[in-house]
């Protein structure tokens, strides 16, 4: 069955001046439809065209169904591969999707058979006659999946197919992309700038930065305990505090003290350790940022509030975004954090309002204080 694997991979441009991936390890399993996210020029292409043999590693091995195809040719890979820009011929959408079986030689009959086969799992059968010039995104990435299906290929790989790039279509598309690619029990391997699509249908996300994966995990997973403040950043953002470790308890707690007189919180942190007085990073979303009026009755409230930690503040400014309130609250220390809330949120707070702001110890994640923290927080 075609999984994938990458060991030791490394790919080198301009004689070593571009470091492309950096030594990649990456394993993707029979069935899986994994994502591929990271910022412009952090390797993705070059990934996935080495994956697919249009280029050579400069070091390392590439496993296909577990024999090393590093040497083979792509058309000995059994991968499909849609493109951003991938050419529609001048001809019919038939033709155009069974354009690999008629190169291959399939006789006339089987190719019908086939291409009428396909035309249906992607939704393009009433038009098989029509010639696709001048369609929009959405059909055209119908048109490639035929094409990439009629291919016999068991492994998809998309780099920014059209549709992705399109939020509407996208939403449209998605879930029957999914259902076609576990239908069809595809290996695929999907790169987009889109983070709610990948979030939404891929079974999980591959991060890259700077040629390295820095982590391969389920979104849930993802979102809630990303394993730097990059990732954390990168996928949905963000708010952070600057402290210090106060006290080391056992099994991994430890009470951080937010810096210029902040708030302590208690924090848990299995997979990295601290030491006492160590600077650090407290990360946290900002939809788990609570307000309260200061007049609010936490004893008598439905909510249980038990174990939250408030602190004074104020809010600086506020916006409405259409599907949630925003605001930007201050903490007494002079920090600030960007607070989500849906519609629906009870409280109207005005600017420079005096309120309570309120955090739980389970929400907050830890991090070492990075050598730069700017250039560990830059998107780009
Ligand atoms: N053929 C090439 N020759 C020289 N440098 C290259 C070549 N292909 C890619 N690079 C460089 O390798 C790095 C990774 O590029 P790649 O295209 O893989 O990034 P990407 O993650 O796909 O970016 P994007 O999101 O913009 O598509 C970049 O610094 C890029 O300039
Ligand atoms: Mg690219």
């Amino acid at each position: 069955m075609p999984d994938i694997e990458l060991r030791n991979i490394r790919k080198e441009f301009n004689d070593g001046k571009i470091i492309a991936l950096n030594d990649i390890d990456l394993k993707i399993n029979d069935g899986d439809f994994a994502f591929l996210l990271g910022p412009s020029g952090c390797g993705k292409t070059t990934m996935l065209r080495t994956i697919s043999g249009l280029i050579q590693p400069t070091v390392g091995s590439v496993f296909i169904d577990g024999n090393d195809v590093t040497e083979r040719p792509p058309q000995e890979r059994g991968i499909a591969f849609v493109f951003q820009d991938f050419n529609i011929f001048p001809l019919s959408v038939f033709e155009n999707a069974t354009y690999a079986l008629k190169v291959q030689g399939y006789t006339q009959e089987y190719i019908i058979q086939e291409g009428e086969r396909v035309l249906n799992i992607v939704g393009l059968a009433d038009r098989a006659d029509e010639v696709p010039v001048g369609w929009g995104n959405g059909d055209l990435q119908r048109l490639g999946l035929a094409r990439a299906i009629c291919s016999g290929a068991k492994i998809l790989i998309m780099d920014e197919p059209l549709g992705s790039l399109d939020p509407k279509i996208s939403a449209e598309f998605r879930w029957e992309l999914r259902n076609i690619i576990k239908d069809q029990g595809l290996t695929a391997i999907q790169v987009t700038h889109n983070q709610e699509e990948a979030m939404a249908i891929g079974d999980y996300i591959i991060i890259m930065r700077d040629g390295n994966i820095l982590q391969q995990d389920t979104a849930k997973v993802l979102y809630r305990y990303p394993n730097s403040l990059f990732v954390g950043n990168f996928l949905g953002g963000i708010n952070i505090l600057e402290g210090y470790i106060r006290k080391v308890h056992p099994e991994d707690y430890y009470d951080v003290k937010v810096r210029l007189g902040g708030p302590t919180f208690v924090i848990h942190s299995p997979t990295t350790k601290f030491h006492l007085d160590e600077n650090v990073i407290i990360a946290l979303r900002s939809e788990d940022v609570y307000l309260f009026p200061l007049e609010y009755d936490y004893e008598n409230s439905r909510a249980d509030w038990t174990g939250i930690v408030l602190s004074e503040g104020m809010v600086t400014e506020k916006f409405l975004t259409g599907k949630e309130k925003r605001y930007i609250v201050e903490l007494d220390n002079g920090d600030s954090l960007s607070v989500a809330k849906p519609e629906v949120f009870q409280y109207e707070f005005l600017c420079n309002q005096e309120i309570k702001i309120g955090l739980f110890n389970e929400d907050l994640r830890l991090f070492k204080y990075p050598d730069n923290l700017a250039k560990e927080m830059d998107l780009q």
